[in-house]
């Protein structure tokens, strides 16, 4: 019954995972979850009081669809104070999420057969969305030591290629990538006329020495072809309220806006609100959770360094370790053979309770991710206990 559309799409492995991870949970098992993509800390008190605040004084109904104007003026100061991009508030929409704003997008920027460059490892969405906005996800592996291969994104264009895809700090990789890197990116994208997506949704959890660049402030002519994506989501701890905001060029934001005035409206009225007190008033709890992240990041670099048969690259940004686990690929304990990253992280499930993800939903085969956003006690449970069970392989 179902469309060719829906047929060719594949659901989110990530949040399948979550819901087997519940149904082991309710079956009494103790399941460790590094398998999650969010924060494990709650959303800063300012923000509840303001959305509680903001439901009392009745801005519970609809909004215009791009979102309040506080809000998209408060974003439009975060953008020139951290990013250097300067954006009038009518090239701003709020969404539900980065999500929601990303799959718009596509829809509004790609035609049929129009090629979207994606570095891989990637985020899982991005190709269903390509696919469902009927382009043609155009995969790219880039360099396996996180940084941006531009040499091998620059093989990839082709005169279809329509959009260059960008996410620093990267899930699942934690990949931050060089200004150098990411102007050679914009300059390609000049050369080739192509536009650029930059989902920069982790830009605030950042732990090393290379620092977070926006694309779109590189020049005007970079600007009117980048779409600057961001959310409140991981730097606030505010996964479950759903907001995400782009900033781009009129036309693109207005088209985006046409797709939401026809399925979502808006994002929620008090959560729009409440966002402005994220953003104006919430900067020592983003640091709070920074620097907890980082001794947490530190710690499990460490631990899955040590981990016989893992390679972890060096993650600078984000909340996740992506280890090339290929060396455990072959071995076996019992019955058991680990043929490959699914089944390692489904032996890792059964044996040491602990759940992960493996690389095949982020186009990488050879590896897990892992999350480090859980507390220390759980992080050196989970580390003892996947290093016990790797143990056990022969
Ligand atoms: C790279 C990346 N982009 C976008 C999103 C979606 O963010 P949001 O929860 O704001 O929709 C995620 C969430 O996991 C992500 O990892």
């Amino acid at each position: 019954m179902v469309s060719d559309r829906i047929r060719r799409m594949s659901p989110s492995q990530t949040l399948e995972l979550n819901a087997k991870v519940a149904e082991l949970r309710a079956e009494g098992k103790s399941i460790i979850a590094l398998n999650s993509g969010e924060p494990d800390f709650n959303t800063p008190p300012p923000v509840i009081e303001a959305a509680h605040r903001a439901m009392l004084e009745g801005k519970t109904k609809y909004t215009p669809t791009p979102g309040i104007l506080p809000l998209r003026e408060a974003i439009a100061r975060k953008l020139s104070k951290d990013n250097h991009i300067e954006y009038n508030p009518n090239e701003i929409i709020v969404s539900i999420g980065a999500k929601f704003v990303l799959a718009a997008a596509f829809q509004v920027l790609c035609n049929p057969g129009d090629e979207v460059i994606i570095p891989t490892p990637c985020w899982v969405s991005y190709v269903e969305m390509v696919k469902l906005a009927e382009g043609v996800p155009v995969l790219v592996p880039v360099a396996d030591d996180n940084r941006l291969d531009v040499d091998e994104l620059e093989r990839a264009i082709t005169p279809k290629t329509r959009i260059i895809l960008i996410n620093s700090p990267n899930n699942p990789t934690g990949a931050v990538y060089t200004e150098e890197s990411l102007r050679r990116v914009a300059e390609l994208a000049v050369e080739h006329d192509c536009f650029i997506i930059t989902d920069e949704v982790y830009e605030k959890l950042i732990y090393g020495t290379t620092p977070h660049v926006s694309i779109a402030a590189f020049s005007p002519e970079v600007w009117e072809r980048t779409l600057t994506v961001n959310a409140l989501s991981k730097a606030y701890a505010m996964t479950g309220w759903r907001i995400g905001y782009a900033a781009g060029p009129r036309d693109i934001i207005k088209g985006i806006s046409a797709i939401q005035s026809h399925t979502t409206s808006n994002s929620t009225s008090f959560v729009q609100w409440a966002s402005i007190t994220a953003l104006d008033e919430c900067d020592e709890y983003v640091e709070f959770m920074r620097k907890a992240f980082e001794e947490r990041r530190n710690y499990m670099f460490e631990r899955v360094s040590a981990i016989p048969g893992f390679k972890c690259p060096f993650p600078e940004g984000a909340f996740y370790l992506f280890p090339d686990v290929s060396g455990t690929f072959g071995k076996r304990t019992g019955d058991r053979v680990i043929t490959d990253a699914p089944a390692l992280a489904n032996y890792l499930l059964d044996e040491a309770g602990v759940a992960l993800v493996p690389g095949n939903a982020f186009e990488a085969p050879n590896a897990i991710r892992l999350t480090y956003s859980n507390s220390m006690e759980n992080l050196t449970v989970a580390m003892d206990r996947i290093e016990a069970a790797i143990n056990k392989l022969v």
